[in-house]
């Protein structure tokens, strides 16, 4: 049997349906047609059946009214006959239309109250569903305004200052005041200006890219580059040599020597590792930055560890929360647009059986740890 000839069958079968047939009614179930109209309105069993009740007293009637005029009149004549046959008939009649009236304004009643509640609970999932997406709306409302406020927060502190410096030599040049320097301090200048338009260009970088993960879900990173965990940390390391020795930081690698594979985003892997090792150069005056990469099973260990100024007790929870800096940080770095860490978090946390976490303690350093499953 088709479907269509399925959904057909239960249409015509419908309570109230031309040929709806009451299978609890003793005289659908002998005679298997449809007896009278009123029945494809009635769902009663045939002993609440008000036809069924109105047989019996009437059959009753018809012997009671029969022996009464047999014992009056001590025989029975065709003309009372006739009389209560008749009776009977025009009673019935009017006693079958009656019931029937009530039957069908009964079905009509229940049909729509059940068709009511459908409505109201087809409305009230429709006034949660709506209410649930204006909630999740005025979330995200509340999250771009916050993030507002906190970009123009850093808008007026981190980014003011290397345009101002930037503004500043520029007008010197351009008002010919350079030209009175000395080389060394003109270059002095020039190299201030140039590592001001390195650290614009940074944060610029830290706020479209939080702004992507903030958009988060829609963002889909891939991660399923192979990647050789040795060959990126070693490219990664050579890149920030300079920036080491220009602090005069020791920038120890201990260069497995072998592969470490791990399933990745290679783009986004390389931002993470690099953003770990420039805060450890950043935040370290003097030492040492060590690099370590090391198996452990069927996982990879990356460490970043520093001699720096670590982070206070109070602060290392949320240093990977958006826009967080520790005290100490905030004090001796102005620079800083907090957002690393977070880019950090959020990149691993895309990255099935990927964990960050770090251990620091103020004025001895810190240790950012970096765990990935091994593709082996
Ligand atoms: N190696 C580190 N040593 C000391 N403090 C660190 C180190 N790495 C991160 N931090 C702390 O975590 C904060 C957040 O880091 P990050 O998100 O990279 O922001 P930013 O470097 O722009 O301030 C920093 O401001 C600093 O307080
Ligand atoms: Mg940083």
């Amino acid at each position: 049997m088709s479907k269509q000839q399925i959904t057909n069958n239960k249409q015509v079968k419908a309570i109230g349906g031309e040929t709806y047939l009451n299978k609890n009614c003793w005289l659908v179930k002998n005679l298997n047609s449809l007896p009278y109209t009123r029945c494809q309105y009635c769902e009663l069993r045939f002993r609440h059946c008000l036809f069924l009740q109105y047989q019996v007293i009437s059959a009753l009637l018809i012997c009671f009214a029969l022996a009464l005029f047999y014992i009056l009149d001590k025989k029975l004549s065709f003309a009372p006959i006739i009389i209560v046959f008749a009776i009977v008939i025009i009673y019935g009649y009017f006693f079958n239309k009656s019931t029937e009236k009530i039957i069908k304004s009964n079905f009509f009643e229940k049909k729509a109250k059940e068709e009511l509640k459908t409505l109201s609970s087809k409305l009230e999932d429709k006034v949660a569903e709506q209410t649930k997406e204006i909630k999740a709306k005025a979330e995200r409302m509340l999250k771009l305004v916050e993030m507002r406020s906190d970009f123009l927060d850093i808008a007026s502190h981190q980014l003011r200052t290397p345009t101002s410096v930037i503004r500043g030599t520029l007008a010197m040049m351009r008002d010919g005041d350079m030209d009175k320097m000395k080389p060394v301090e003109r270059s002095k200048f020039i190299d201030g200006m140039y590592q001001k338009s390195i650290k614009l260009e940074e944060i610029i970088n830290d706020i479209l890219m939080a702004s992507e993960m903030e958009t988060g879900s829609e963002m889909n990173i891939t991660t399923d580059d192979q990647i050789d965990l040795t060959d990126l940390v070693n490219k990664i390391i050579s890149e920030h040599i300079f920036d080491a020795q220009a602090k005069k930081l020791q920038l120890v690698w201990q260069k497995p020597n072998e592969s470490m594979l791990i399933r990745g985003s290679l783009k986004y892997l390389g931002e993470t590792i690099d953003h770990i090792l420039d805060n450890a150069i950043k935040y370290t005056i003097q030492g040492a930055v060590t690099v370590t990469l090391a198996k452990n099973v069927d996982k990879v260990l990356l460490t970043i560890q520093d001699t720096g100024i670590g982070i206070p007790k109070a602060d290392q929870a949320k240093v990977f929360n958006k826009f967080a800096r520790a005290k100490n940080a905030k004090n001796a770095y102005t620079d800083g647009s907090g957002l690393g860490l977070f880019i950090v978090k959020e990149v691993i946390d895309k990255h099935p059986g990927a964990k960050v976490w770090l251990e620091s303690q103020e004025n001895k350093g810190t240790k950012v740890y970096l765990e990935f499953i091994l593709n082996k």
